[in-house]
C-alpha cells in the first residue's frame, strides 16, 4: 500500500493538472474565454489531453536514465488525466459541433480524416483508463495487462498524427512531441530494457 507521504506526488500533479480545466469553468462563467469560447475549450482541452499523454508516456523512460523510480508512480494518473481531458475535449466537439446528434458526428468521423484518427485515439485510451486498476491487474494476468497497456503508444502516435494534421504554419510542437515519442521508444528498446519492464508494472502500483 502506498502511504499518504508517498502519495504526494500524485496529489500535486493533480493540483497542477487540475488549474487549465479551472481557468476554463471560470472563463466560461466569466464570459472571458475570447471572442469563440468553443474553439477556447476545444483547443485547451485537446493540447491537455496531448501534454498529459507525452508526459505518461516519457516516464519510464525518466525512470530508466535517471533510477528514480517515482517517475513510474505517476504513469497511471497521467494517464487518466489524459483520458480525461480527452473526454472532455470529446465531448465539447459533440455538444456544440453536433448538438449530440450521433448521426452527424458520425458523418463527420466519416468524412475527415483527422477526426477519425482523433477518435481512433480515444478509443484506444478508454479501455486503458478503464482497466487502470491493481484489482483490473490481477484479474487480467500481468502479461496480457502489460500488451494491452502497450496501447498507450499506439495512443500517443496517433495523438501526435492529430495534432500534426491540424498545424499548418508552427510544427516545433508537433516535432518535439514526435520527438520526446522516438526517444521514449529508442530507450525502451529490448536490447536496453532488458528485463526492467516487469519490475517497472510491479513498481507503478507500490
Ligand atoms: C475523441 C475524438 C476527438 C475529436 C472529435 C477531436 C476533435 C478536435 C477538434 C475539432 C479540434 C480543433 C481543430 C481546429 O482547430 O480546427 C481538435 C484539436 C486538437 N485535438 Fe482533438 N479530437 C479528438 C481527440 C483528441 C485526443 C484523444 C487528443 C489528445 C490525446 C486530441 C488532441 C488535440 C489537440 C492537441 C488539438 C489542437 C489544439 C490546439 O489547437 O492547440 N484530440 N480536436
Amino acid at each position: 500500500m502506498t502511504s499518504l507521504r508517498g502519495r504526494w506526488p500524485g496529489w500535486l500533479l493533480a493540483l497542477l493538472l487540475v488549474l487549465p480545466l479551472a481557468g476554463l469553468v471560470v472563463g466560461l462563467l466569466k464570459g472571458h474565454l475570447g471572442v469563440n469560447p468553443v474553439e477556447t475549450l476545444t483547443h485547451v482541452t485537446g493540447e491537455w489531453a496531448l501534454r498529459c499523454l507525452i508526459l505518461c508516456l516519457s516516464m519510464t523512460p525518466l525512470s530508466r536514465v535517471t533510477g528514480w523510480t517515482w517517475p513510474l508512480r505517476l504513469r497511471r494518473d497521467l494517464g487518466l488525466w489524459a483520458c480525461g481531458y480527452a473526454c472532455l475535449h470529446f465531448s465539447v466537439w459533440w455538444l456544440f459541433d453536433h448538438g449530440l446528434d450521433p448521426a452527424s458526428m458520425l458523418g463527420d468521423v466519416l468524412k475527415r480524416p483527422w477526426i477519425t484518427v482523433g477518435v481512433a485515439t480515444l478509443l484506444v485510451l478508454l479501455p486503458l483508463a478503464l482497466t487502470s486498476t491493481r484489482a483490473m491487474v490481477r484479474r487480467l494476468g500481468g502479461q496480457r495487462w502489460k500488451r494491452l497497456h502497450r496501447g498507450a503508444y499506439l495512443a500517443g502516435v496517433l495523438a501526435v498524427l492529430h495534432f500534426s494534421w491540424l498545424v499548418k504554419a508552427d510544427l516545433f510542437e508537433p516535432l518535439l512531441y514526435a520527438t520526446i515519442l522516438g526517444l521514449g521508444f529508442l530507450l525502451r528498446w529490448p536490447p536496453w530494457s532488458g528485463r526492467r519492464g516487469r519490475a517497472d508494472t510491479v513498481r507503478a502500483f507500490r
